[in-house]
């Protein structure tokens, strides 16, 4: 793998890798951590720093992973894992060994981060910012009565906003 800083990921269409490939988002250590699927999130310039923005559910398992956790990576992959995504968007790590059912093979970073062998490229990222986006926080109310319920999607974000530290590609 080669470690890289941010400016690789120039190369990327940021809309497609996030919302068209999706992404692992995976906290903890090698002997305790949780990894999702994400396709909402952003990158970009905050504090004179490489920044992503994170939107978690806070009933996610990896919800409490990351509120524990100072770092956590962002992971993305080739068409051909477009299924081991699916299983770990759609079954929790609280009841599930999803990362054998989607045939992962968990790697450790240097800086102590998980991520996976099979990811095209790893984004290492610190925690800077987090809060949780309540309902009286919505200028479009219509949006909070949409995406915040039982039958769509769940709880409130915590909105994540972490620095961009390091970038592993194959
Ligand atoms: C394509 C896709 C995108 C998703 N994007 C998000 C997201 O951005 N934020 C989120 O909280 N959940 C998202 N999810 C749902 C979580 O991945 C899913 O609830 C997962 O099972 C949570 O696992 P966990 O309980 O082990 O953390 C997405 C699921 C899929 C399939």
């Amino acid at each position: 793998m080669n470690k890289l800083n941010f400016e690789v990921l120039a190369k990327e269409n940021v809309f497609d890798l996030i919302n068209k490939e999706w992404m692992l988002i995976t906290a903890g250590d090698s002997s305790n951590f949780n990894t999702m699927t994400a396709s909402w999130g952003g990158m970009g310039w905050l504090w004179n720093r490489p920044v992503a923005f994170l939107f978690v559910r806070k009933e996610r398992f990896t919800h409490q992973f990351i509120e524990q956790n100072s770092r956590l990576t962002l992971s993305f992959y080739a068409e051909e894992y477009r299924k081991a995504l699916q299983i770990c968007g759609s079954k929790s790590g609280r009841d599930t060994d999803k990362v054998a059912l989607a045939g992962l093979t968990p790697l450790k970073l240097e800086d102590g981060t998980m991520t996976f062998d099979e990811a095209r490229m790893t984004v290492c990222c610190r925690k800077l910012f987090a809060t949780d986006m309540i309902e009286a926080d919505f200028a479009d109310a219509e949006l909070y009565k949409k995406f915040y319920n039982a039958n769509a999607g769940g709880t409130d974000h915590t909105l994540y906003i972490v620095e961009i530290e390091s970038v592993y590609t194959k």
